[in-house]
């Protein structure tokens, strides 16, 4: 079955708007990744004060692929054109990016060992 990467972030109350207003502009590559099958960005309502961007693949290799690639991409923004290729010196988008809104992430793994949809 299916393996669920949860990001989990730190995001501290001023800067909620910024983190949903960078999620509400990404770039979207993550649904055309290979083995992709779900995305939701979690808002805290109670419980906790981090922000969940959960995502379900079909296995641990399709995520691993997205992390060594597509993933970089998705995470840069705010400097216009990159069209000088600068990915592979990239690690995790480095210092030109602006400043995150979270500040704090890790990366939690999970199985799926059951679901089931609505009764229709
Ligand atoms: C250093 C830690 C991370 C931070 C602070 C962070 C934050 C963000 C932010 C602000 C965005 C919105 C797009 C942007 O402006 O970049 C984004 C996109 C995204 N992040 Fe992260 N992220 C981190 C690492 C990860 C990891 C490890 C995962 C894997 C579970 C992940 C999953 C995603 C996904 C699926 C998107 C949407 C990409 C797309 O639309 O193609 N992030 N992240």
């Amino acid at each position: 079955m299916s393996i669920v990467k949860i990001n989990v972030l730190t995001v501290p109350a001023e800067q909620r708007e910024v983190l949903e207003e960078r999620f509400g502009a990404r770039k979207g590559f993550v649904e055309s990744a290979d083995g992709f099958e779900w995305f939701e960005l979690l808002r805290p309502l109670e419980g906790t004060d981090r922000y969940l961007v959960y995502t379900r693949w079909r296995d641990e290799e399709s995520f691993q692929a997205w992390m060594n690639g597509p993933m970089k991409e998705a995470h840069q923004r705010g400097k216009g054109d990159d069209s000088g290729g600068t990915a592979a010196e990239s690690t995790d988008g480095g210092a030109e990016r602006p400043r995150p809104a979270a500040t704090g992430s890790e990366v939690w793994s999970f199985e799926v060992v059951q679901q089931a949809p609505p009764k229709k």
